[in-house]
C-alpha cells in the first residue's frame, strides 16, 4: 500500500475551488452540530413546490425509519429542467456521443424539457399515474434519460434495468415491482455490435402479465416484432403531444425510483430511493466532489442501468445545470484511445470512470492517451471498486498530466450518492484511498462483534447516522431492508465493505466482506451465479467465489459438482459459461470453472467459502482451521486441481 504517498492540494486549485480545507472543516463541523440547519440550507439547491420545514427524522433502531424533508413537496424533473429554462434554455444539457465515432447529438435544456413533456403526456395517455412502476430497458441513448425524467414528471417510479441483462433477469425485475409499462428500444449498440433489446424484452414479457404497454424507441432502425395494442413506437406516441406537461406534485418521501442490486443472499433486491433527499444528495455531491463550474463539460462513463448513471449522468448534473456527456460506446472501440478521443473532441473538463477501465487502458501503455489532447481536463474521478495505487498513479500522471486531482469516490446503490471522497480543493490525496467522509457522513469501523474501533484500525465499514441520499427500504420488503443492513450491527447501517483507517483518519476500502463480488465494477451476488449454474441439468451443486483479476478487479470462480454419471469435458465447461450468460447476462460469465467432486463443508453441511476463496486466489498456504470439515481430504483434491 502506498500510505506514504501524499499528494497535496495544489494552491492554484485550492484558490479557485468551491471548497478549500478551511471550508471543508467548517461544513463538517456545521453538519455535525446542527444537521437540521445545515441540510435545510443545502435543500435550497433544488426546486421545491413547497419547501420543507421538517428536515431530519431518522432512526436506525427497531423497524428503522428514514425520512428527510418530509413535509416538502417537489418534482425532480423541475429541478433538472424547468428551472433552467430562463437562464440556460439554449445551453446543451445532454451531449450524446454515439458508439460510432461519427455520430453525436446536442440536446439543449429547452429541447430536453420538450421531449420529457411529450413523453410525460404520452405516459399519462396510457394511464400511467403517480406511484405506478415503469421499467426502462434502454441503450445509452438520449431517450433513456428522457424516459427517466418523464417518469419522474408524472410521478411514476422508474426501474431501470441494465441493457446487458438477459430476458430472465429483466423479467424477474419487472415481476418484483409489477411494472405496468416497459420503455425500450429496437436495439442497442456497443463496441460495433448490436444488442437485441426488443427481442429480449419480448421474451421477458411472456412471463410478465403486469405489463400493459411497451414503448419502443427507434434506434438502429432494424425491423422488430410489434404486438398490436401492446407495443407503440415512441415517435408515434409522442409526435402529437403538447410540448408542456404539468409536473406531478410529489412528497419528498414519495418514491423516485427502484434500482435492483445484488446482495449476499437470494434474488436481487429493489433499492428504493425517494425524491427530496436523493435530489439534494445528488446535487450536493456532484457540485462539491467534482468542484463543478458553470459551463463545464462533465462526463461520467457509467451506464444509466447502474446507480452511477442515475445520480451522476442524469439527476445530479442536470439538477446543477451542467452539460452531461452521455456515451453509448466502450473504451476499446474502434480503438483503445476512444475515451481520450472523446475528451479531445468535446473538450471534457471533468471525467469520471471506473478502475477496471483504467486498468484495461493502462495495459495498452501511454501511447493511445498521449495521442489525444487532454488539456481541457481539470478533475478525474474513480468509482465502483477499490483502485490499486498503481492504476491511480497512472491515471493521475498519464491521463491527468499530474495537473488534475483524482477523486476516488466510495459509495453504493444504497447510499444514493458519494459518501467518502476527497474534495479537489480541500483534501490531500493518497493513491488508493477514498480519503475522508463528506460533510454530514459518519463512517466508523467495527469488529465482528460490533465493537467500535478507534484510531488506526481495520474492520467492517458502517455508517452511524443517516444522510439525505440513503435508500429508504427494499421495495415491497421492509423486513429484508432491516435484516440486510441493520441487523448485523445493531443501530448502524452495515455497508458490506471492509475498510482500514490510517493515522490521518483516511479510509482505505478493502472490498466486500460478504458474498457479493465486484466484477469489473459490476456488483454480483455469488448466490445468483450459483442458482443459475444449478439450474443446468448436468450440475448437482455449485459454489461461486471471487478471485483476484488483473483487469476486472475480481473474476468469477465457480466450483461445480456434476450430476453422477456426467463427464466433465471442455465442451460442457463452455456450455456452462454460455448458460450463465443466457440466464443472467454476459457480466456474470464465470472466468474459471473447476470440476469439484466434493465441496468443503462443515459437519452441519455449510459450505466453507473462506477455503474456496483462498484456493481460487492460490493462497493455499494459510487455509486456517479445517478441522471442522466433514471431509478434510476434499480440500487437497481442490488445491491439486485448481484452475490456473
Ligand atoms: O464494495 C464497494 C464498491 O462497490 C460497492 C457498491 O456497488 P454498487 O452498489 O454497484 O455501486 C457502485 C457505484 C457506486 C461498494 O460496496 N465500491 C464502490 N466505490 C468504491 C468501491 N470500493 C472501493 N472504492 C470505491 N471508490
Amino acid at each position: 500500500m502506498a500510505d506514504d504517498t501524499l499528494i497535496a492540494v495544489k494552491p492554484e486549485i485550492a484558490v479557485k475551488a468551491r471548497i478549500n480545507a478551511a471550508r471543508h472543516a467548517a461544513m463538517t463541523q456545521a453538519a455535525a452540530t446542527d444537521p437540521d440547519r445545515f441540510w435545510a440550507e443545502e435543500a435550497k439547491r433544488i426546486a421545491w413546490i413547497k419547501p420543507p420545514t421538517r428536515i431530519k427524522n431518522t432512526d436506525f433502531s427497531g423497524t428503522v425509519s428514514i425520512k428527510w424533508f418530509e413535509d416538502g413537496v417537489l418534482n425532480a424533473s423541475v429541478s433538472c429542467l424547468d428551472r433552467h429554462l430562463a437562464t440556460r434554455g439554449d445551453q446543451v444539457a445532454i451531449l450524446w456521443e454515439g458508439d460510432d465515432p461519427g455520430s453525436d447529438l446536442k440536446v439543449t435544456y429547452r429541447e430536453l424539457h420538450e421531449r420529457v413533456c411529450k413523453l410525460s403526456n404520452a405516459l399519462r395517455r396510457l394511464g400511467v399515474k403517480k406511484g405506478d412502476r415503469v421499467c426502462i430497458y434502454m441503450p445509452m441513448i438520449v431517450e433513456a434519460a428522457v424516459a427517466m425524467l418523464a417518469c419522474a414528471r408524472v410521478g411514476a417510479v422508474h426501474s431501470v434495468v441494465f441493457g446487458g441483462f438477459s430476458p430472465d433477469s429483466l423479467a424477474s425485475r419487472i415481476q418484483d415491482s409489477e411494472c405496468i409499462v416497459l420503455i425500450t428500444a429496437d436495439e442497442g449498440r456497443r463496441g460495433g455490435r448490436k444488442v437485441p433489446l426488443k427481442a429480449n424484452a419480448d421474451e421477458a414479457l411472456r412471463s410478465c402479465p403486469s405489463i400493459r404497454h411497451v414503448i419502443v424507441a427507434r434506434n438502429t432502425g432494424t425491423a422488430v416484432a410489434m404486438q398490436d395494442g401492446r407495443d407503440h413506437w415512441w415517435d408515434a406516441m409522442t409526435a402529437g403531444e403538447p410540448a408542456t406537461a404539468e409536473p406531478e406534485p410529489m412528497g419528498a418521501e414519495d418514491p423516485l425510483f427502484i434500482l435492483y442490486t445484488s446482495g449476499s443472499t437470494g434474488k436481487p433486491k429493489g433499492v428504493l430511493h425517494t425524491t427530496g433527499g436523493y435530489m439534494v444528495w445528488g446535487s450536493f455531491t456532484h457540485d462539491n466532489v467534482f468542484d463543478y463550474r458553470e459551463g463545464e463539460i462533465y462526463w461520467c462513463t457509467a451506464d444509466v442501468g447502474w446507480v452511477t448513471g442515475h445520480t451522476y449522468i442524469v439527476y445530479g448534473p442536470l439538477a446543477n445545470g451542467a452539460t452531461t456527456l452521455m456515451f453509448e460506446g466502450v473504451p476499446s472501440w474502434p480503438d483503445n484511445g476512444r475515451f481520450w478521443q472523446v475528451v479531445a473532441k468535446h473538450k471534457v473538463n471533468i471525467f469520471y470512470t471506473a478502475p477496471t477501465a483504467i486498468r484495461a487502458l493502462m495495459r495498452d501503455g501511454d501511447g493511445p492517451v498521449k495521442k489525444h489532447d487532454r488539456s481541457s481536463l481539470r478533475i478525474l474521478g474513480s468509482v465502483g471498486e477499490p483502485i490499486n495505487p498503481e492504476a491511480w498513479l497512472w491515471y493521475y500522471r498519464v491521463v491527468g498530466d499530474e495537473r488534475c486531482p483524482v477523486v476516488d469516490t466510495w459509495w453504493q446503490t444504497e447510499t444514493g450518492g458519494i459518501l467518502i471522497s476527497p474534495l479537489p480543493g480541500a483534501t490531500a490525496q493518497k493513491p488508493g484511498s477514498a480519503t475522508l467522509p463528506l460533510p454530514g457522513v459518519k463512517p466508523a469501523l467495527v469488529d465482528n462483534d460490533g465493537k467500535l474501533l478507534d484510531g488506526t484500525a481495520e474492520g467492517n465499514l458502517v455508517l452511524l447516522d443517516s444522510w439525505p441520499g440513503q435508500m429508504r427500504t427494499v421495495y415491497g420488503d421492509h423486513e429484508r431492508f432491516v435484516q440486510t443492513y441493520f441487523s448485523t450491527f445493531k443501530g448502524m447501517y452495515f455497508t458490506g465493505d471492509g475498510a482500514r483507517r490510517d493515522a490521518d483518519g483516511y479510509y482505505w476500502i478493502t472490498g466486500r466482506v460478504d458474498d457479493v463480488i465486484n466484477v469489473a465494477g459490476h456488483r454480483m451476488g455469488t448466490a445468483e451465479v450459483e442458482s443459475a449454474l444449478v439450474a443446468h441439468a448436468s450440475v448437482a451443486e455449485a459454489a461461486v467465489v471471487g478471485m483476484p483479476h488483473d483487469i476486472k478487479g475480481q473474476g468469477i470462480y465457480a466450483y461445480v459438482t456434476l450430476v453422477a454419471g456426467v463427464e466433465p469435458t471442455e465442451a460442457l465447461r463452455k456450455e456452462l459459461v454460455a448458460w450463465v450468460r443466457k440466464e443472467i447476462g454476459p457480466i456474470a460469465s464465470p472466468d474459471a470453472i473447476q470440476w469439484a467432486p466434493g465441496l468443503p463443508k462443515t459437519r452441519s453441511g455449510k459450505i466453507m467459502r473462506r477455503i474456496l476463496r483462498k484456493i481460487a486466489a492460490n493462497e493455499t498456504s494459510g487455509l486456517g482451521d479445517t478441522s471442522t470439515l466433514a471431509d478434510p481430504a476434499v480440500v487437497q483434491e481442490l488445491i491439486d486441481n485448481r484452475v490456473k
